[in-house]
Formats: C-alpha cells, sequence, structure tokens
C-alpha cells in the first residue's frame, strides 16, 4: 500500500508553488488561457502545417444571409427536348391555353415560330442553315434534324414572346441501347465491337465543378451534397488542397495541362488560339475516349475569358456555342441568369443528364463546370444544394459512379463580399473544396492505390497532383501494387527542391513537401511561415510554462512522478500562414527543457483575439523517456519521470 512520504509532501508544495507561479502570470499579463483545441491542423507534416479553421461558429453565421438569394426565371420555359423512335423533338410543355393568355391572344395560329440550326466551326465563327417557320400547332411536336444547336424564337406580329437555344446530343443507337450494359471503347463504323483485350477495366474521368467554393464553404453551404457524398458514396475528402494561381484559369489549366498558365502561353500567345495546349483531354481522346466539356456560363468561360478561345471545336460535346446563341437575361452579377425560362445552371445539368446512356456504354472523359451565381455569391450554394445531391444521385443510380472516378471540386474560394474580409475568408480564398469520388471495385482491385489516395486526405496538395492522377487513369495497370511501390520509393528518394509539382494522389504524397516544391506562390500558401522569437519571448515563456502546467495537471494522481520545472526555453518560434499579411490567428511553437529528468518537449499554443489556446499535444521530442517504469499509463509515459 501507498503511503505518503516526505517526498511527497514535497511535490505537492512545488504544485502549490507552481500553480502559484501560474497564476502569477496570469495576472500579470493580459493574455488568457483557452481550452486546448483537439484538431488544431487540417494538414500537420513535416513540410507544411495549414491551421485548422471552424465550419461555423457565431462571427460566420452573421454573414449566412440565405433569403437575401432569389433563384429562378421570370419567363416560363416553352419548349423541350424529346427523343421518340431515335429521333429528335422539340416539344412544346408549356400549355397553350396559358400562353394565349400571358400574351393576351385569341387563337395560336397568332403565334409563329422560327428555328434555326447552326453548326459551330469555331469559338467565334457559327453557320447557319436554313430557317425552318411554322405555327404553333398540335400535336404541338416538331422534329428536328440532327444539328447540334437549335435557337427557336416565337413571335406574335413583330413582337418576340419567346426565344430559346437547345443542344442536341444524340442518343446511342437502340441497337445498342437493347443490350446489357457494359463499356466499350467508341470504334468507327463497327458499334459492337468487342473490348479491348487489355486485363484492366476500363475507367471514365468526370470532373464536376463549382466555381469559387472553398471546402468549408461548401460543407456550411451544401450541406446535403456534403452528407449524401459522406454517406453514400466512396470518397476520398482533401483538408490541405491549397490554391496556385489567382483565379480559375491558373489552377485549372494546371490540373488539364499540368503546366502553369506561363507555361501555358507559348501555345497559344503567338496564334491567338487556344487548341495547342495539352489539355488531357486530347490523351484520353488518343485513348479511345470520348470526351465532353461544357461550362455553364459563357461570359467566365475558361479557355475565352481573356483568351482567346478555340478554333476547332474542342470535344465531341462541346456546350459552349449553345451559350453563345443564347440572349441572356441578367448578366455575371445576377443571382439568376436564364435563357427561355431556364436557368443556366440547369441547361448544364441537362447536358449531363442527355450524356449518361453514352457514358454507361463508352469511357468518357468529361469536364463540366458551374459558375454563375456561385461565383458571386458567398450564400448562393444553399440555393442548389439539392440540385447536386440530384445529380450525384443519378450517376450512382445510372450506374456512372461503377465506372468513372470523378473530382467533385472547386478552383479557389469566395474572391470578394464581405466573409472574403474577414482573416478566415482570406485563408477561405486559398482552399477549394475537393472530393475524388471512385468506384468501388478498385478498392478491391487497387488496395493500395486507394490507400494512398485516402492517406493524403491531410496532405498539401494541389490541381498539379489532380493531372498526375488523371495520368494514373489513362493506364490503370499503373495502379498495381508493384508499380506503385516502386514509383513510391523512387518518390521518397528524392528531397528538398528535387521533389516533383505534382504527385498522382494513388501516391503518397511525400510529408517534407513545401508550397516552394509545390509551385504554390508565397501569396496563396496556407502553410505557416516560421519567424524566430527571442528565448526570453514574453509569450514564449507563458506557453512553456502554460505547458508545464498542464503536464504537472496531468501528472497530479500520479505522485510517483515528480513535478517538472521550466529549466530554459530552448528554441521559438511564431508562426501565421504565409498568406496573410494580418494576424488574427498566430502560433506560437516552444521547445523547452525541464528538470530533473533534463527531457525536452514541444508545445504550439495559438493566440485568438488575446486568448492562448494550447494546439494540440505537447509531445516529448529528442530522446525517449528512460525513466518511466514507474508508470503504465502510456499517454502519460513521456512526461513521467520517476520518483524513484
Ligand atoms: C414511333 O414509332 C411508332 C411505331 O413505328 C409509331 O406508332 C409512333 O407514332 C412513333 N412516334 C412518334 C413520336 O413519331
Ligand atoms: C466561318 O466558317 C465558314 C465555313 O468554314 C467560312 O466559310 C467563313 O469564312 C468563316 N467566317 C469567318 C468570319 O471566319
Ligand atoms: C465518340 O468518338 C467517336 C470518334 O471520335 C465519334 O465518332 C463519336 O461521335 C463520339 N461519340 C459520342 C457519343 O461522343
Ligand atoms: C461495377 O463495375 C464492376 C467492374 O466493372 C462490375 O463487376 C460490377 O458488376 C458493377 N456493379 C454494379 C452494381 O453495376
Ligand atoms: C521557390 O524557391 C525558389 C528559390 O528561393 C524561388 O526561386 C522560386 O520562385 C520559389 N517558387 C515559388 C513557387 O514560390
Ligand atoms: C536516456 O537514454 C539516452 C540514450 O540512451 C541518454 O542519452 C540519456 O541521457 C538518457 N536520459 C535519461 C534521463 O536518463
Amino acid at each position: 500500500m501507498f503511503w505518503p512520504d516526505e517526498k511527497y509532501f514535497r511535490k505537492i508544495g512545488l504544485a502549490v508553488i507552481l500553480s502559484c507561479l501560474a497564476l502569477y502570470m496570469y495576472v500579470c499579463t493580459d493574455i488568457d488561457i483557452g481550452p486546448k483545441i483537439e484538431n488544431a491542423y487540417f494538414v500537420n507534416n513535416a513540410g507544411c502545417k495549414i491551421i485548422a479553421m471552424d465550419v461555423m461558429n457565431p462571427e460566420i453565421e452573421s454573414y449566412i444571409k440565405r433569403s437575401s438569394i432569389r433563384y429562378g426565371c421570370k419567363q416560363n420555359a416553352w419548349f423541350a427536348t424529346r427523343i421518340f423512335n431515335g429521333s429528335w423533338y422539340l416539344e412544346l410543355i408549356r400549355s397553350i391555353d396559358e400562353i394565349l393568355i400571358d400574351h393576351n391572344l385569341d387563337s395560336e395560329r397568332d403565334i409563329k415560330c422560327f428555328y434555326d440550326p447552326y453548326k459551330s466551326i469555331s469559338d467565334w465563327n457559327m453557320t447557319r442553315y436554313r430557317r425552318i417557320k411554322s405555327h404553333l400547332l398540335p400535336p404541338y411536336r416538331w422534329k428536328v434534324r440532327a444539328s447540334v444547336y437549335l435557337r427557336v424564337s416565337c413571335f406574335h406580329l413583330k413582337k418576340l414572346l419567346h426565344e430559346d437555344v437547345h443542344f442536341f446530343i444524340q442518343p446511342p443507337p437502340q441497337e445498342l441501347l437493347e443490350q446489357p450494359v457494359s463499356m466499350k471503347k467508341w470504334v468507327q463504323g463497327s458499334k459492337t465491337e468487342p473490348a479491348e483485350s487489355t486485363s484492366e477495366p476500363l475507367i471514365s474521368v468526370m470532373i464536376l465543378g463549382l466555381d469559387s467554393v472553398s471546402h468549408l464553404n461548401f460543407l456550411r453551404q451544401m450541406p446535403r451534397t456534403a452528407n449524401f457524398l459522406r454517406n453514400e458514396m466512396s470518397h476520398v475528402e482533401f483538408w490541405g488542397y491549397n490554391k496556385v494561381g489567382l483565379n480559375t484559369f491558373p489552377n485549372l489549366i494546371a490540373m488539364l495541362t499540368g503546366e502553369s498558365a506561363e507555361e501555358n502561353e507559348k501555345y497559344w500567345k503567338k496564334i491567338q488560339r487556344m487548341d495547342d495546349c495539352p489539355a488531357i483531354w486530347k490523351d484520353f481522346k488518343k485513348a479511345g475516349y470520348n470526351t465532353s466539356f461544357g461550362e455553364d456560363y459563357p461570359g467566365a468561360s475558361l479557355f475565352n475569358y481573356l483568351k482567346p478561345g478555340f478554333g476547332s471545336t474542342p470535344t465531341d460535346q462541346y456546350l459552349r456555342p449553345a451559350q453563345k446563341l443564347m440572349n441572356r437575361r441578367g448578366g455575371t452579377r445576377s443571382q439568376t441568369t436564364c435563357s427561355g425560362g431556364r436557368l443556366l445552371t440547369d441547361i448544364l445539368l441537362e447536358m449531363v443528364d442527355n450524356m449518361l446512356p453514352h457514358m454507361q456504354r463508352h469511357p468518357f472523359f468529361s469536364f463540366y463546370w458551374w459558375s454563375q451565381g456561385i461565383h458571386e455569391y458567398f450564400n448562393f450554394g444553399s440555393v442548389i444544394d439539392q440540385r447536386f445531391v440530384r445529380l450525384l444521385r443519378r450517376l450512382a443510380d445510372t450506374g456512372i459512379t461503377n465506372n468513372t472516378f470523378i473530382f467533385f471540386m472547386s478552383d479557389h474560394g469566395s474572391r470578394w463580399g464581405p466573409f472574403r474580409r474577414t482573416f478566415q475568408g482570406m485563408l477561405e480564398d486559398n482552399q477549394p473544396m475537393l472530393f475524388t469520388l471512385y468506384p468501388k471495385w478498385m478498392k478491391k482491385r487497387y488496395p493500395l492505390a486507394i490507400r494512398n489516395l485516402e492517406s493524403n486526405s491531410h496532405s498539401l496538395i494541389t490541381t498539379y497532383d489532380m493531372h498526375e492522377t488523371m495520368r494514373d487513369l489513362l493506364h490503370l495497370d499503373s495502379l498495381q501494387e508493384n508499380r506503385l511501390k516502386q514509383k513510391s520509393w523512387l518518390l521518397w528518394n528524392l528531397r528538398g527542391s528535387e521533389t516533383p509539382r505534382g504527385v498522382s494522389l494513388f501516391l503518397p504524397v511525400p510529408s517534407w513537401r513545401t508550397c516552394n516544391t509545390s509551385n504554390i506562390p508565397v501569396a496563396y500558401c496556407l502553410c505557416q511561415k516560421l519567424t524566430p522569437l527571442q528565448l526570453d519571448d514574453r509569450t514564449a515563456m507563458l506557453v512553456a510554462r502554460n505547458a508545464l502546467l498542464s503536464i504537472n495537471q496531468l501528472l497530479d494522481p500520479y505522485p510517483m512522478c515528480l513535478p517538472l520545472e521550466l529549466k530554459a526555453v530552448v528554441s521559438a518560434y511564431s508562426s501565421v500562414p504565409h498568406v496573410s499579411h494580418e494576424h488574427d490567428k498566430r502560433d506560437y511553437t516552444v521547445r523547452f527543457l525541464t528538470i530533473p529528468g533534463g527531457a525536452y518537449f514541444e508545445t504550439t499554443s495559438r493566440m485568438t483575439d488575446g486568448v492562448l489556446y494550447q494546439a494540440g499535444e505537447i509531445v516529448r521530442i529528442m530522446h525517449r523517456n528512460n525513466n518511466s517504469n514507474c508508470i503504465s499509463d502510456l499517454k502519460l509515459e513521456p512526461y513521467c519521470y520517476c520518483a524513484v
């Protein structure tokens, strides 16, 4: 049985003195001590630490103004595209009676419609075919030729009543629709050619992008979509995705080409067209994939905004010409932009929907990007949340998620608005949302690849890594265990500046990676930047003493462990994210030596609004504790210096 001895009383005495000392420190400084922060970092690696932030707190709450978003179109849609017996039809979906009432007309014969089919030659040249005229008469359905872009306009005398543009995607031939669904490469001429005799399965790649959505704002504004991803999909959520450039272009061009915006200039500046940029869809096309590209808002188009655009259609399906023909209501700044009573958001969703029968049957590289509204408004995500749940559910129901690797992503966070002016808003601008969704069978077939993917969820990553990931998806045999091991070994033997800027997410991203080796400019770098402090810095001393106090509190129930005293602070740094100019949050990392026992500990505390919070655990460093035989609690073992 344990009997308190003299040492024990000495220990109590010391503890009392230490507590008084700590109390004295509190009283004599204006710094309050807050509770410990458990998960202090999104990324906590040798090369990069990124501080964790809240999805929601009272301050952020004050920026949430969902009721201010109006969403919907003033006009009504008149027509929808329909397929009957393998042919395209334009069908009136609004009741003719309502149309007549809306426009105060007596007879449908008073309305005359024009159909203008277009062909796209380049982003700046569209050719119109012969115009077709007709009255709005039963059965209110018109067969249209298989041209892709069709503008429809309806008049009463000279007055325009309705105008819209429709985009047609030819469905797969009937005989293919009747076969059981299996994915085969498209072979010209013979549509029933058997699959290639390769041992690896085919996998499609899909990029579903929402412009200007930070990871945290996604969780905040689109909780239904986030829940669906987290609960219903085999996925990895990324917490250390850092933007590499100011706006959409530099971030996405790095993903599509593996090269920076500056490096891409040589492909287009001189010839003034974007066709020669080495977009990865070209490699997929060469490998027998079909390609599809759609953006909902042409004014912010990736290859056209302050860029010359494409001299010839870049992908098999290309939405832009349809968007160009639209007479849009509302500008970029508007919360709702419509064409003929349909939201731009929905027009792109409709394109995806029409592609699904093809995607069930052929490998596809597809790239869909939504920016209307969401690009401008911090709270906009909330009004499209349900739509994206529907989209994801549809991808799952049609089997697309079982044959496709999906990047559900953004390019950067909100770039303006009141929230952007806060410290957290500034950080979030640099940290976009990214989830990767993979077919469940990949985990069985490529267990190491998926384990690595998961292990990178708290690594510093960029769109350059996504590019390398897509390269691996192009050749699935590169995901075999022996290949991955060999590549990891080579990668992990590189150091410092040799670390490649793009690393496939199927490999373990090196823990020593920094913003610099990832090609992230200092101006956007979320990793902490260290500034050395004097060893007698007042805050550093307080951090050390506070850490020691909490160690001694932990040891308090264990009288066999002697209380520790501060011998010296041996190093002290303060750190803020590279990107920040203001310093709302500052981390202090202090290393100190204790007696008795001569152990070194390291601790980090975060100063927020004059309150100091211990961030994470206090770790013992340098060498293992070899004087802890008296305690069996593994958590406390590093701290305990045994009395005997
Ligand atoms: C489709 O074909 C069937 C049989 O040939 C025919 O009865 C039907 O009217 C056609 N539908 C349309 C919309 O043309
Ligand atoms: C647009 O393309 C057509 C067909 O190729 C061509 O004849 C015409 O000259 C082009 N127009 C312009 C402005 O480039
Ligand atoms: C797929 O690609 C082939 C070859 O380029 C092309 O002929 C075909 O129209 C494409 N099909 C679809 C559905 O995009
Ligand atoms: C998913 O794809 C795998 C591999 O192609 C196939 O074996 C499996 O049957 C598919 N599962 C479903 C539910 O379609
Ligand atoms: C990385 O550091 C080198 C040397 O200091 C510098 O020349 C380069 O510009 C840096 N790269 C980035 C992306 O900041
Ligand atoms: C523990 O062991 C290390 C290495 O064996 C030695 O350098 C150190 O002085 C020892 N520390 C204590 C507290 O005994």
